[in-house]
């Protein structure tokens, strides 16, 4: 009898023994959510290292965006109900088990300004003070969360779809993340058809609404205007990380006809 071959491990490092605390009480918070996504088993935790168990899998490609788009509506809707309905997004929120989650305009208010200024994101449709006046007016919003939905942070296997990267975990709008994965994969592999990312919208609602009735309807205006916010904090990654293409290139316009009423009035943008 052979002993079982002990799992591989993929080691991953932080800047510092904080951002490894950080980093291992959002894996822990994450994966106590009843969700959808698996999670990599935590095999070590030391100074700033933690060892995760390996996973054999991809990347996420555009032809996941539609599943990925309903699991992160799944994660979503129990993040809010099991955690997040005391929450407001404008201030960090401690969650029972003592797991504190910055709130949305922590960092990335100033963020944004500052990319902004530095006048090096190209098109960006949005003027400091309209994106300013973007994220503070959907405060009062209930709150989900971000946790960097780059396809990266994606690992598909034949079992599953296994959320990796627990770094950056904040309070954010329904629909910011999924507007993230949006910009991340058309950023990676071209223009996403305008009626693939309809139907993302639709997966994203269909899951929040089966477990918050209640939820105000996601609109394509949102969505594109959450991925405004996501070009231009994430222009300045371009040519690295698997980006090839600059979201000012290949915004979608909004599908016409029945694919658009079916989700909503839409703003602007
Ligand atoms: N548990 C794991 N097993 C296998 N590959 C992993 C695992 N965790 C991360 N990776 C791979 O390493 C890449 C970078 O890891 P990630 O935690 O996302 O770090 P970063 O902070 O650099 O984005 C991921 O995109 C994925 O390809
Ligand atoms: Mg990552």
């Amino acid at each position: 009898v052979t002993a079982p071959e002990p799992p591989s491990v993929h080691v991953k490092h932080y800047r510092d023994t904080a951002a490894r605390c950080a980093a291992e009480r959002n894996y822990r918070w994450l994966s106590g959510l009843d969700g959808v996504f698996r999670v990599p088993r935590l095999l070590w935790s030391e100074g700033d290292r933690l060892g995760f168990e390996r996973v054999t899998g991809r990347h996420a490609a555009p032809a996941d965006l539609v599943p990925l788009a309903g699991h992160l509506g799944t994660l979503h809707a129990a993040a809010f109900a099991t955690a997040l309905r005391g929450a407001r997004l404008d201030a960090p929120f401690r969650t029972a088990p003592g797991h504190l989650i910055p709130g949305f305009l922590e960092g990335r208010l100033t963020a944004v300004v500052r990319e902004l200024a530095r006048g090096e994101v190209p098109g960006a449709a949005l003027t400091s003070s309209q994106a300013a006046a973007l994220l503070r007016g959907a405060c009062g919003e209930p709150a989900a969360i971000y946790k960097d939905a780059n396809p990266r942070n994606f690992l598909i296997t034949a079992a599953g779809t296994v959320m990796v990267d627990f770094d950056d975990l904040t309070l954010a709008p329904f629909g910011y993340d999924l507007a993230k994965l949006v910009v991340g994969l058309a950023m990676t592999h071209g223009a996403l058809p305008a009626t693939q990312i309809a139907d993302a919208l639709h997966a994203y609602h269909t899951a929040t609404h089966r477990h918050l009735p209640g939820l105000a309807a996601l609109t394509w205006g949102k969505l594109m205007a959450w991925a405004e916010i996501h070009h231009i904090l994430t222009s300045r990654y371009l040519g690295r990380a698997g980006y090839r293409h600059s979201w000012h290139d290949i915004r979608p316009a909004a599908p016409a006809g029945p694919a658009r009423k079916a989700i909503g009035p839409g703003d602007p943008l």
